[in-house]
């Protein structure tokens, strides 16, 4: 398959790295630097492109995707709120995204049992629920991407919870997240239930980058040759 890679980071690196020995052909690699090209032949022969930028950029970069029709798997977190618009314009154009706040298999488990705990609280009212996570010192955002995403699950199963908040709890009907950024962690999860009497636990702790691009490029072998909006729910399917 021919892989286009937007973002040469950290994880762009890695992707690329995991998608060659995958027997995958990188056709075409765009950074900050030499944006042009995704207007190029070469970007626009690539069966798939794979995303991982920044949060002020992503946007413009799926739409260019869309423009030059190629599918477009993305990674970058912290610009979702304005996904249902990024959805319409990939409808207008005929056009394909895959988006997952999180690639790893181990937190795609984690966010399923992440769902089926909170259905079973729901008829336990005497626990409270929150959420710490810890990320490396350079994240740009806070909730990380999968954290607003186990919130979001928890939300959908939980009737005495309506929402996340930041750090504290604004009401009694919030989730609250706590952010933590230290050294070079590259992602713990940790969802706690408490009463008077115990408390229940569940952690997802990545050992490193490895896990998100492995699962951002079987993404990719998912999408190439679809149309429309897809994400790892659709590719795991537990
Ligand atoms: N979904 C997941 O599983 C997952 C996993 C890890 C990281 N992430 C997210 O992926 C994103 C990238 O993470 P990273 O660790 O590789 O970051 P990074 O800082 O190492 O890399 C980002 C790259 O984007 C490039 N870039 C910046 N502006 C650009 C522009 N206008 N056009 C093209 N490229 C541009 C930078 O030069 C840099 O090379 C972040 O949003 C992070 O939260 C998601």
């Amino acid at each position: 398959m021919k892989i286009a890679l937007i973002g040469y980071g950290k994880m762009g690196h890695m992707i690329e790295k995991i998608a060659r020995e995958r027997g995958h052909e990188i056709v075409s690699i765009i950074d900050i630097d030499n944006r042009e090209d995704l207007k190029s032949d070469a970007f626009k022969s690539a069966d798939v492109a794979i995303e991982f930028t920044v949060p002020t950029t992503a946007i413009d970069n799926i739409n260019a995707c869309f423009d030059a029709g190629v599918p477009v798997v993305c990674g970058t977190t912290g610009w979702t709120k304005q996904i249902e618009d990024v959805k319409a314009t990939m409808t207008k154009k005929n056009g394909t995204l895959f988006w997952s706040s999180n690639y790893s298999v181990g937190v795609n488990i984690f966010m399923a049992v992440n769902k089926y705990l909170a259905k079973i609280m729901n008829g336990f009212t005497q626990y409270n629920v929150e959420m710490t996570e810890v990320h490396h010192i350079h994240k740009l955002d806070a909730p990380s991407g999968t954290a607003i995403t186990l919130a979001e699950g928890i939300l959908e199963n939980l009737d005495r919870k309506s929402n996340w908040s930041k750090e504290v709890e604004g009401s009694s009907s919030d989730i609250a997240i706590k952010s933590i950024r230290e050294g070079e962690v590259p992602g713990i999860h940790t969802i706690r239930y408490e009463s008077g009497v115990d408390s229940i636990e569940i952690t997802h702790d990545a050992k490193s980058r490895e896990g998100f691009a492995l699962g951002a490029v079987l993404a990719a072998e998912f999408t190439a040759g679809k149309k429309g909006f897809y994400t790892t729910a659709d590719m795991f399917k537990f």
